[in-house]
């Protein structure tokens, strides 16, 4: 198959883009078809080279959502396996092009998926588990344990004891409790200290993380004495960490981050964490992982190795949720519902975050029927995009939700005993089932 023909990129090609900006670059990796242009702003969102096909529907890795909805069910995450190692690329080349002192480390608590673990282990980055559930999904995706990072504001003392035995790389260390818990359980191990620096990022609340009334790491004046518990405690501190948010536009509390953290002492290491934001909408405007790179580098003392943790970045736009419209519900002078076959057990974002999403009749994109996407839990709340434009949606029809690929699988749940959906692997117009779905005897699976 030519890959041009199909709007595929070389692996590669897509890196580019991402560097430096798919908008700044003036390339498109949707279809330049005129149906689509009209649509202007969509590829941003959607994964790379998706496009839409001679029968008008969204292929996402060359394959047609509504065959994918059709043989494997709905709802289903729907990820293009290229975007992902285009995204890892892409960070690896935007500070490879600026230092040889950098470790990008997927911090995997976006899509803890085994198969997306064993692409980046692939793609040669380091990784950051946040319990002993994602290590342990981690050493099944193939990393090697020198290569990861335990992190946690709250380690049971049987996950510190997994992630010795199993000879975890770096514990990044976040009380005075557990540092005591690490003389005890690893003496000696290497760890990094989590510092909570006191800058509070642009961002929704409950997931703005460096400010003074945080429950995690050290506040600014615990960390010397932190450092010396550390040493006292016999384990090799490394350097510090801090991560002050997530979905982050706003580079220069990055800036302010890196200079902050580069003040503290002279440590071989300085992880400043993940947070960068990615689109959701076409109206977002993300900045470039070029753009990020160079933030965090131009600030930090020369010498020092610089470690970033990217989840949502790396994975977020690579995947959609598809699933089924089951019901119209026209109110009239007051909205039209449109009911899916999933909600807030696959995507809890725009309950716990106001998110925000674009959605798309798979087959139909475009139109101007103003609807309110709702779940199909017993809850009000239960409504996935409140206020969005679709083409005449019916019963049958496929709906679309872009940029779910990180943190929708990952805090999928079972409410109302909904089976949870598959994971699906596209590529090259071949479709592999990485997760399946959950079946009603999973429910009763761990009935005792
Ligand atoms: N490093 C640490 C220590 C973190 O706590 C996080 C995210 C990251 C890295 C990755 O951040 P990212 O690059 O993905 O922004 N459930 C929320 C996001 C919570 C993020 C928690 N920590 C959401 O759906 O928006």
């Amino acid at each position: 198959m030519n890959p041009r023909a199909s709007g595929a990129r070389p692996i590669d090609e897509k890196a580019a883009l991402l560097r430096e900006g798919q908008r700044a670059s003036g390339a498109r990796p949707i279809d330049d078809r005129a149906a689509l242009l009209r649509y202007a702003g969509l590829e941003q969102v959607l994964p790379l080279g998706s496009r839409l096909n001679a029968r008008g529907a969204l292929e996402v890795g060359g394959c047609d959502v509504t065959e994918l909805a059709r043989e494997h069910g709905t709802p289903a995450y729907v990820y293009a396996e290229d975007d992902i190692r285009a995204r890892a690329r892409a960070y690896r080349e935007a500070f490879a092009a600026r230092t040889n002192r950098f470790e990008i480390i997927y911090a995997s608590k976006a899509a803890p998926i085994t198969a997306v673990y064993r692409l980046m282990a692939d793609e040669g980055l380091s990784c950051d588990v946040a319990s002993g559930g994602e290590l342990h999904l981690a050493l099944a995706g193939g990393f090697a344990p020198g290569r990861l990072y335990l992190h946690g504001n709250n380690k049971t003392e049987a996950e510190l004891i997994y992630a010795v035995q199993r000879g975890v790389g770096t514990i990044v260390v976040d009380s005075f409790d557990e540092v005591e818990r690490l003389r005890r359980l690893a003496p000696g191990q290497r760890v990094m200290l989590r510092v909570t620096p006191g800058i509070k990022p642009d961002t929704h609340e409950k997931i703005a993380t460096g400010q003074e009334d945080s429950k995690f790491g050290f506040g600014l004046d615990d960390v010397p004495r932190a450092i010396a518990a550390c040493e006292a405690a016999g384990l090799e501190l490394r350097g510090l960490h801090a991560h002050i948010g997530s979905q982050i536009y706003e580079l220069s509390v990055l800036e302010r981050l890196a200079e902050v953290l580069g003040a503290m002492g002279d440590y071989p290491l300085l992880n400043l964490g993940g947070g960068l934001g990615i689109a959701y909408t076409p109206e977002d405007r993300p900045p470039s992982v070029d753009e990020y790179a160079e933030a965090l580098l131009s600030r930090v003392p020369d010498g020092v190795t610089v470690l970033c943790e990217p989840g949502r970045s790396l994975v977020g736009n690579a995947g959609v949720t598809i699933y089924t419209v089951g019901t119209v519900k026209p109110i009239p002078g007051v909205r039209t519902y449109v009911a899916v076959d999933g909600g807030m057990s696959d995507n809890l974002r725009p309950m716990l975050y106001a998110a925000r999403y674009e959605a798309q009749i798979a087959d139909r994109f475009g139109g101007s029927d103003l609807c309110t996407v709702a779940g199909m839990h017993c809850e009000s709340g239960d409504i996935l995009i409140r206020d969005v434009e679709l083409d005449d949606p019916r019963p049958g029809d496929v709906l679309v939700i872009p940029a779910t690929g990180a943190y929708g699988h990952s805090m999928a749940n079972n409410y109302n005993a909904i089976p949870r959906p598959p994971v699906i692997f596209c590529r090259d117009g071949a479709a592999r089932v990485v997760v399946r779905r959950e079946t009603y005897d999973d429910l009763t699976l761990r009935d005792a």
